[in-house]
């Protein structure tokens, strides 16, 4: 796979695409936001549901897959692409009253497949990891000059890696000869601390997830895209948010919930406070079926949850 070059329309699968098309219920005219256009493998799903009055605005943070996007709107007036975070997705003045936002989050298979953008510990590239490589710090500055037990501290938190204080300890005794600057050599300097287990993934598997999620701020960005997305969906706009590690979904299953559901009553509360819920739950978590596991890989982390916006002060009526 490419990937790399504006042409690689076809090096990403679109995860669990029937089910997003079911979860946003594309209405013919309607105004959708893609967050992550990746490869366009859903957007292009969406344009095709919509008709010659719907618009399809669409965001991503790397380069490689604006490129994609801009030439895809040459080719579609309906499409119109916006570079950034869609943790900013509220400031852009046309995505207000929205029919529906779809966040596929985490990163797309040619960023994975690229050596150069420094996201794998199987491919030797330069230890970069930025989604957005014009901005914020490199994995390899941040592992420089991070503290020991800052390095620990994400680690632990964003790869649940139980090793963590040992591999911060070996990344800080190696930088103290020579700079960690390659995916290979921080992969083999993980290899060589951790026990060798039965388990048949890379040891360097956790943390590079770890120090992903550190460098592109992917969970704060979540909490922030969820909130702008509820923000500007319209009632009975759509929110479809795949997930593909159980932190990203924690944070995605107890914003639906917090939102649709009363808190429950409990000892130290006891008189319940009045709830209004803003959010509908459309079924539960989704996973990917067998035929797609057989085809993508990648589809066997992905969790789906979709839930629809309620009318303002309405009841909490199910879809
Ligand atoms: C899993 S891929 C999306 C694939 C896409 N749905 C498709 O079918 O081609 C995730 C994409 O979202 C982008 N991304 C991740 N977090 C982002 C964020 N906070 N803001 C904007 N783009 C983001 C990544 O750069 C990547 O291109």
């Amino acid at each position: 796979m490419s990937g790399g070059g504006a042409d690689a329309t076809s090096a990403h699968l679109p995860v669990m695409f029937a089910e997003v098309m079911d979860g946003l219920a594309v209405k013919q005219d309607g105004i959708y936001l893609d967050g992550t256009f990746g490869r366009g493998g859903h957007a292009r799903g969406i344009l095709q549901r919509l008709g010659p009055k719907g618009r399809l605005l669409v965001m991503d943070k790397d380069p490689e897959a604006i490129a994609v996007a801009t030439r895809m709107a040459a080719a579609d007036v309906r499409l119109q692409w916006r570079r950034g975070s869609f943790a900013g997705l509220a400031e852009w003045a046309g995505a207000d009253g929205l029919d529906g936002v779809l966040l596929d989050l985490g990163v797309s298979s040619p960023q994975l497949d690229v050596a150069e953008r420094g996201f794998s510990f199987a491919k030797d590239g330069p230890l970069d990891m930025r989604m957005d490589p014009d901005s914020g710090e490199s994995a390899a500055d941040w592992l420089q000059r991070a503290s020991e037990k800052e390095i620990a501290d994400v680690l632990w938190r964003y790869g649940e890696e139980r090793q963590s204080r040992r591999i911060a300890r070996a990344i800080v005794a190696q930088r103290e000869e020579a700079p960690l600057r390659r995916t290979a050599q921080l992969a083999s300097l993980i290899a060589s601390v951790l026990p060798r287990g039965a388990s048949k993934t890379h040891p360097a598997t956790r943390s590079f997830q770890a120090i992903r999620i550190h460098i592109n701020r992917e969970l704060a960005d979540l909490e922030s895209g969820l909130d702008a997305a509820l923000a500007r969906l319209k009632p009975e706009g759509r929110l479809a948010v795949i997930s593909f590690h159980s932190l990203e979904d924690r944070i995605v299953k107890q914003f639906m919930a917090r939102h649709a559901k009363a808190p429950p009553a409990n000892r130290r509360m006891p008189v319940q406070v009045a709830f209004t819920p803003v959010l509908a739950l459309i079924g539960g978590a989704q996973k990917a079926g067998e035929a797609e596991l057989a085809a993508n890989p990648r589809a066997r982390s992905a969790v789906l949850r979709v839930a629809s916006k309620l009318p303002v002060a309405g009841p909490g009526v199910a879809a």
